[in-house]
């Protein structure tokens, strides 16, 4: 596999990141994760404008314009030969000098940029799509500012592995007794014609598939309702979600071991997934 590191396109046992990278000993970093239908990429500006206000939310320099990063995900997606399947990108603060807390002067140490490609042929036409996913709650325990998509994504992995445990594949996550989401995507659930699913603030991450998703499901004469929601709302709902660059539109049939409606993928779930992918592509 052909990766990108610091402006050189490398194979990938041959690309070096410092110990000393922010990154790597203090989480500082940010990163995008943008899917690819067709040899193509989705939502590639979405992704762009979301990675310039992580940057600016952690005054943090951008490492290139954002018509130089498409021609970094186009090139590596032509390297690799991606027909479907996602394409990683991490920008750090860099390596400082030292282990420091406090962040190095931007004019002396340069942003760290990598790049790489996963191919995920099925990601379209996915397994679990047909069957559906199943989900716990568990607590939200992140740091308050999940609208920044920094690479600490410990307590996320936590979770991932409590859903393991647990049997099921992933988990929501509760504060306050509402539902922010999912481990790595957003959480919706349908009741009748409304689709209800947090509204945006710093507790969750702005989702690039939630906005398109939104959009085609008002689009389709669908009601939107973004709002807080308990688990016990979505555990009564006909039909629940998940959305996210690597899911798309992925139903939710069981939470906390209640299966939704008939326990298999509901119509209208279904039908958001088939319009993203159509309009995806
Ligand atoms: N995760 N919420 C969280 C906490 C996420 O990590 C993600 C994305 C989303 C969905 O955002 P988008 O629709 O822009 O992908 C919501 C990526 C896919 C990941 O960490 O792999």
């Amino acid at each position: 596999r052909t990766v990108y590191v610091n402006g050189e396109y490398l194979p990938e046992t041959e690309a070096k990141v410092s110990i000393f990278d922010r990154a790597f000993l203090m989480a500082d970093g940010v990163y995008e994760v943008t899917s690819v239908l067709d040899g193509k990429l989705v939502d590639f500006e979405g992704h762009a404008k979301r990675l310039q206000r992580s940057l600016d939310e952690l005054d943090m320099r951008a490492p290139c314009t954002p018509d130089e990063l498409l021609e970094i995900h186009r090139k590596l997606v032509e390297l690799n030969g991606i027909e479907e399947g996602l394409v990683y990108l991490q920008v750090t603060r860099g390596a400082a000098p030292d282990r420091d807390f406090v962040f190095p002067d931007p004019e002396e140490v340069a942003p760290t940029l990598v790049l790489f490609t996963q191919s995920k042929p099925g990601l379209a036409d996915s397994p679990a799509a047909r069957t559906g996913i199943r989900v716990i709650s568990i607590e939200d325990a992140r740091w308050a500012r999940r609208d920044i998509k920094t690479v600490q994504l410990l307590y996320p992995s936590m979770g991932k592995m409590m859903a393991k445990k647990a049997g099921v594949d992933d988990a929501w996550m509760i504060e306050d007794g509402y539902v922010t989401e999912g481990t790595s995507n957003n959480a919706y659930f349908i009741k009748g014609n409304r689709i209800v699913t947090r509204a945006l603030s710093n507790d969750i991450l702005h989702g690039i598939t939630r906005a398109a998703v939104l959009r085609f499901a008002r689009e389709a004469q669908m009601e939107v309702e973004e709002r807080n929601f308990t688990i016990d709302e979505a555990k009564a709902a006909d039909e629940a979600f998940i959305t996210s660059a690597s899911t798309f539109v992925m139903p939710v049939v069981e939470i906390d071991g209640v299966a939704l409606g008939d326990g298999t993928p509901g119509p209208q779930a279904r039908r958001l997934r088939e319009i993203y992918l159509d309009e995806s592509r």
